[in-house]
This record gives structure tokens, sequence and C-alpha cells, in this order.
């Protein structure tokens, strides 16, 4: 996909990408690092990062990696200190880390329901917070939370759809509770983007999602990064609080609500 930005855009800024070693935060670590800023990508798996990272490398990025785990608080804690002690401390935070499975509601044990919350709402909380604190001191930041396109419900998803309506709430309260500190916060809510996380779907569940979307097609990881930079940048300066769609207009689709969306495999199978 070719740049639409302009080369230097971010030059002298720092960004931190948790889930940087893989998919949409992997892209969206490259577009921020291809127009300038010193990008640090986080996640679980060193063996994943240090990957990742040798490619964006290789093209030039400046770019370290971090192992921390967003659910441990302590973790979050030493990542940022290292991250100051290094001269890393970031201008930009990117809470991508995140996941959820498709299960129907009526399946979905108490368990997982708090695993799916404890990821993708608490540990966007933790990382915020803890990036927040230190961020008052330095002038404020830009903070962009990836979330799902959950406006109009989403089958089969009910425990991640409520984790990340929650942080589409954070993110208005924030924006407001920490406006006058020069922090801005913003949320990126993507549809069905194509990635290595989407081959752990079932195929005929994906092929009625697109089906149902306005643009007919999923979206690409790069489509994802363009809108996280476009924030990022001074194109944001005036943007906080709100939640910007890239999902193909998937928000202003009905949800599936019968069919193959809410069937289990083994009940399509049989
Ligand atoms: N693909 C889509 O269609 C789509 C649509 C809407 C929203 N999203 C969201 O976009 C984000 C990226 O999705 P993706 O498709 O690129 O999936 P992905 O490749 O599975 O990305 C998730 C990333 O989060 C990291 N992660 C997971 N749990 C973590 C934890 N506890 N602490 C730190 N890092 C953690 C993973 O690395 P480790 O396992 O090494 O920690 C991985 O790099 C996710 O939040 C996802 O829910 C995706």
């Amino acid at each position: 996909m070719p740049g639409i930005f302009a080369s230097g855009l971010l030059r002298g800024k720092t960004a931190l990408v948790t889930g940087g070693g893989t998919g949409i935060g992997l892209a969206i670590a490259r577009a921020l690092g291809e127009v300038g800023a010193a990008v640090t990508i986080a996640g679980r798996r060193p063996d994943i990062l240090a990957a990742a990272a040798g490619t964006l490398a290789a093209s030039g990025i400046d770019v370290a990696a971090e192992t921390v785990n967003i659910r441990d608080e302590a973790a979050v804690a030493r990542l940022f200190e290292k991250l100051a002690e290094a001269r890393r401390f970031p201008d930009i935070l990117v809470n991508n880390a995140g996941g959820q499975f498709s299960a129907r509601a009526f399946d979905i044990t108490a368990n997982g329901f708090r695993a799916v919350v404890d990821l993708n709402l608490t540990g966007t909380w933790l990382v915020s917070q803890a990036f927040a604190r230190q961020a008052v001191g330095r002038g404020g930041g830009r903070i962009v939370n990836i979330v799902l396109s959950v406006a109009s419900g989403a089958p089969m998803y009910a425990h991640g759809a409520a984790a990340r309506a929650g942080v589409i709430n954070l993110t208005k309260t924030l924006a407001i509770e920490w406006a006058p500190h020069g922090i801005l916060v913003n949320s990126v809510a993507p549809g069905l983007i194509r990635t290595e996380a989407l081959s752990r779907y079932d195929p005929a569940e994906i092929e009625a999602g697109v089906a149902a979307l306005p643009l007919r097609r999923m979206g690409e990881s790069e489509e994802v990064a363009h809108a996280v930079v476009f924030l990022a940048s001074p194109g944001g300066d005036y943007v906080t609080g709100t939640t910007l769609f890239v999902d193909g207009g998937k928000h202003l689709a009905r949800p599936l609500t019968g069919g193959p969306a809410i069937l289990s495999s083994r009940e399509r199978r049989e």
C-alpha cells in the first residue's frame, strides 16, 4: 500500500504499540516508523517480537522490543520505567494488544468472560493509566485504543463487544479528564481485517460477515494503521474522545441475527 503521509511527519516522536509483534499492531508500528517515529513494540512472546523488530529494523525503522503482559499491573509499571530509562518513553501509546474468541453467549463460561474483559478492558486501562501518570509531567501525549466495531452489537462476541464498549466509553471519559494535561485519547474501531489471527475463526462466519458489510470486502491492516497515524499526527490535534470506524461501514449495517454466524461449527456440520 502506498505511503499516504509525509515521510518526516512524526520525526522526533516516540511510540509504544502493544501487540506490535503481529497483525494490525505490526502494521501500525511499521506505519508510525515509516513516518519517522521511534517505535517500541510490546507483547508476551519474545521470539515473535524479535522477528518483527528484525523486519522493521531492516526497513530502516528505529525499533525496540519489550516483553509485557498488559494484564499484569507490575509488569506494565516496569515497562514504562524501562522505556523512560532508555529515553523511549512514548509520546504516542497505541493500545492494540487484545483478542477474543467466537462463542455463543449461551456457551461463554464465567472464566472466559472474565479473561476477555481482563485483557481488553482492564489491560487497556492499566497501560493507559501508567502512561498518563508519567505523560502528565512530560507535556502530554496521545493514546489510540484499537477496539472492535461493535456499535450495532456483535453476535458471537458478547464478551469482546462488552469489553470494547467499555474501552469506547473509557476513551470519552479519559479524553475529558486528561485534556487539561495535554493527553488526547481516541479509539479506532476495525471491522473485519485480514490478519493471521482471523484464520482461527470459522471461514463461513467470516464470509457471512463480509457479505453483510456495505463495502463488501475485508479491510487491510494498513488501512487501520493509516487511521492511527492520522490521530497521532498534527492532523489529530483537535480530535479527542472520538471513535473512528475503519470497518467498511459495519457500524451502519444490521448485525447478523441468524444463520451461520450464530450457529456453532458443530451445529453447522449437523
Ligand atoms: N483482525 C481483525 O479483524 C480485528 C478486527 C477488530 C479488532 N481487532 C483487534 O485488533 C487487535 C490486533 O488484532 P490482530 O488481528 O492483529 O490479532 P493478533 O495478531 O492476535 O494480535 C494480538 C496481539 O496482542 C498481543 N497480546 C495478546 N494478549 C496480550 C497480553 N496479555 N499482553 C500483551 N500483549 C498481548 C499478542 O502478542 P502475544 O501473544 O505475544 O502477547 C498479539 O501481538 C486486537 O486487539 C484485536 O482484537 C482485530
